[in-house]
């Protein structure tokens, strides 16, 4: 495995879980949901990441915030969470979650060595603008594209083309990072360079393609591209 990869022209970033943390949407409930946040946090990701993929196989897309919704209402109700207003309010967190620590100086880092920087998520627009903004990141990327162009969730190829077009490049001068493994191997057999940002200790997906490189946080992300 190499650990620098050559003539990259842009980084293209996965959203939810990648740049923004998803946990902080119901840790910032804490006070309704007590204990409980965390099994709601993953229950939530894991049914919303479900729905994308059922979806998209059924040929039933809806936004990402539609989907985002159900999995919510999906958790709750499996947890026999009930409670006023705190369906409306976890969503509303949904728009604010925390950027991982290492994500504002990553980005800077790389933008003064004039990379191209691009966002591509399941997010819809309004979702990924609200996310940016509150996480005090506008004006930091050249794009932030959703699947909505494409009408099909992640890891639909049309996806991945996607951002290769908007950025005028050949898919290998554009290294590709996400959290997701699943996301990471499904780039991969696209045609970017991937990183897999492993935030979370998980085992490869046995899926086709492997990612060029693997990292624990973006900081080590500079490093991989200073060849
Ligand atoms: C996204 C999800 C997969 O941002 O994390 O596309």
């Amino acid at each position: 495995m190499a650990d620098t990869l050559p003539d990259i022209a842009a980084c293209v970033f996965d959203a939810y879980g990648t740049l923004f943390d998803f946990n902080t949407a119901a840790a910032g409930a804490r006070d309704e949901l007590g204990d409980d946040w965390q099994k709601l946090s993953e229950l939530w990701r894991l049914k919303q990441l479900q729905y994308t993929w059922l979806r998209g196989l059924a040929g039933h897309h809806a936004e990402f915030w539609q989907v985002t919704g159900d999995a919510l209402d999906f958790a709750l109700s499996q947890l026999n969470i009930d409670k006023p207003g705190l369906r409306a309010r976890l969503m509303d967190l949904y728009l604010r979650l925390g950027a991982y620590p290492d994500v504002p100086a990553m980005l800077a880092t790389l933008k003064a060595r004039g990379l191209k920087l691009a966002i591509l998520s399941n997010g819809s627009p309004a979702m990924l603008a609200a996310v940016v903004r509150n996480a005090g990141l506008e004006g930091v990327f050249d794009a932030v594209l959703s699947v909505e162009e494409v009408g099909v969730f992640k890891p639909h190829p049309s996806v991945y083309a996607l951002a290769a077009r908007h950025l005028q490049l050949p898919p290998e001068r554009i290294c590709f990072l996400s959290s997701n493994g699943w996301d990471a191997h499904s780039a991969k057999a696209y045609g970017f360079r991937v990183l897999w940002c492993n935030r979370f200790g998980q085992a490869p997906e046995r899926i086709p393609a492997t990612p060029d490189g693997e990292i624990g946080q973006l900081s080590e992300l500079p490093g991989w591209l200073a060849g």
